[in-house]
């Protein structure tokens, strides 16, 4: 059969809605979202039902047709991006968004995972709930793709990952069967927890085409602060301060350094008057929903407690909601920041808290004694202990070609800092095409070979986003 026929037989099964062949339609779909790499795709397939799902990965079985799995395409490893053999179809699950049923006393929402992340969150919120998972790209980022990614963004400090909110999932397997566990229990222990293998896996081991989410009370007050650091700041155990006084109630701690803050401040149209310290800037906030709290005088107390501490030198707490919105929207807007200067090499790095420090230390100098006048943004959820360290792209320098010298070697340098001190060279933004090497470079060797069995296991003819996360299964190679 021909390529062209392929896609007629796709188009069979879900209708000519539920294709596009357009050459001129497909280029977005196949290119990553910082515009990296373009893959090619015979076609985009749209299911539009759980059922087309499975009929179109039955099909593209029989038919030896490889699938991406795609989301909102705003991932940052290529995994949604097919490769360049031609051999590879894009599976959208863009028409796939509804939302399914909000269960307030099961606390629990269940959604197509093409659902858009934003509209998930509106859903629970309209019923009284929170679905805590946020991040930058929440307005085109879907369920399905969150998933893929096991995604984590600006509250896990206190809510977890993704992981920590999947309570069901609907999926197809790689030969077309339905995995149908959406039900809403927190507790379960009937042998392996399938559901969990879709979680971060990057479209390598089946289609999710459902979820069911844990949802938590939604918050109706908030204190939101940002504070300036002194010089020597010490960040892990000005969170240990802040962790210890604000108990449960911490939602936030995102570091920012002045460069960030300046990216972001050029991006927006009216950025708030906050700055930075000698030390940085965290954003800091506590949420409840209980309405006998007094946040704002809880965190008054820490923040005095943390200027007397000598690592905070000033703090603004947001007066009205615009004011909480605009300090939101700084540190939201730092990725858009970067872009507009010409673009930044990404390293998404997690280190154990203790080592944060030594972490931008160490980094800090490798940066220098590569190239002096390299410029930094660094930012990011060291509530976490996830730091954004980021190098920008220097004016009049083609972005493509930067982006390859740094990463075959200063990104090295600072992988193998993180690494030295047990962190890990991708903290939330998972692995994909970009960093199959890294993760053959930095992972144990007895994960990698258990991660290849699984993939066998669950799709031995690697129908599923092949070549993304882990080579196949070699039995030679892992004995
Ligand atoms: P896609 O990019 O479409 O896909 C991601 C992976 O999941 C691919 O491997 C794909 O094959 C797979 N996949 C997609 N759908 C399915 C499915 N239905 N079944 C199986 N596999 C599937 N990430 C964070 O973790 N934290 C952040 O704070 C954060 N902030 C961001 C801010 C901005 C401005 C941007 C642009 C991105 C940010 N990201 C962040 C990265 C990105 O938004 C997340 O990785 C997100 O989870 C990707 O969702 P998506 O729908 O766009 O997935
Ligand atoms: C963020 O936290 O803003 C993202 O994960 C990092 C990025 O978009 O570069
Ligand atoms: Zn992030």
């Amino acid at each position: 059969m021909s390529p062209s026929d392929h896609v007629q037989a796709f188009r069979g099964v879900l209708g000519g809605a539920g294709v596009v062949d357009d050459p001129q339609r497909l280029a977005s779909y196949a290119t990553d979202q910082r515009q990296l790499f373009t893959g090619s795709t015979l076609a985009v397939l749209k299911p539009a039902t759980t059922k087309h799902v499975a009929e179109v990965v039955r099909l593209a079985a029989r038919l030896g047709v490889g699938l991406v799995p795609q989301g909102g395409n705003t991932s940052y490893c290529g995994g949604a991006t097919p490769d360049d053999s031609g051999r590879q179809i894009i599976v959208s699950l863009e028409r796939m968004d509804t939302i399914r049923e909000v269960d307030p006393l099961s606390m629990s929402i269940s959604v197509d995972a093409g659902a858009i992340l934003k509209n998930v969150q509106d859903a629970a919120a309209a019923a009284g709930l929170l679905l805590p998972l946020s991040l930058g790209a929440e307005g085109s980022c879907r369920i399905g793709g969150n998933i893929g990614t096991n995604a984590g963004g600006l509250s896990v400090v206190r809510y977890g990952m993704t992981r920590d909110l999947i309570l069901g999932i609907e999926a197809i397997l790689p030969d077309g069967t339905i995995i149908s566990d959406m039900r809403k229990l927190r507790k379960n222990n009937t042998g392996y927890d399938v559901k969990q293998c879709f979680v971060g896996s990057e479209g390598t081991l089946g289609i999710v085409t459902g979820a069911v989410l844990r949802l938590a009370p939604l918050p109706t007050r908030r204190a939101t602060a940002w504070l300036t650091l002194a010089k020597d700041a010490a960040l892990a155990e000005l969170l240990a301060l802040v962790r210890r006084e604000s108990g449960e109630l911490l939602t936030t701690f995102e570091f920012i350094t002045a460069q960030s803050i300046a990216l972001a401040a050029g991006a927006m149209a009216t950025p708030p008057s906050v700055g930075s310290g000698p030390g940085g800037a965290v954003l800091l906030e506590f949420a409840s929903s209980s309405r006998h709290l007094d946040l704002d005088s809880l965190m008054e107390s820490v923040i005095s407690e943390a200027v007397e501490s000598g690592w905070v030198e000033d703090a603004y707490l947001a007066q009205s909601l615009a004011q909480r919105a605009s300090m939101w929207e700084l540190r939201e807007t730092i990725p858009e920041g970067e872009k507009r200067s010409g673009g930044s090499v990404k390293h998404d790095i997690s280190v154990p808290l203790s080592s944060i420090q030594r972490f931008l230390d160490v980094a800090g100098e490798q940066v220098r004694n590569y190239r002096a006048d390299l410029e930094l943004s660094v930012y990011g959820h060291v509530g976490d202990g996830n730091l954004h360290y980021n190098i920008l792209v220097p004016h009049g320098t083609d972005r493509i070609e930067f982006t390859r010298l740094i990463e075959g070697s200063l990104s090295l340098r600072l992988y193998d800092t993180a690494a030295a001190l047990g962190g890990t060279f991708s903290a939330e933004h998972g692995v994909g095409r970009f960093k199959r090497h890294l993760l053959e470079k930095y992972g144990d060797a007895g994960c990698i070979a258990a991660m290849r069995r699984i993939k066998a296991a669950f799709d031995p003819a690697d129908i599923m986003n092949a070549g993304a996360v882990v080579r196949p299964f070699e039995p030679e190679s892992i004995r």
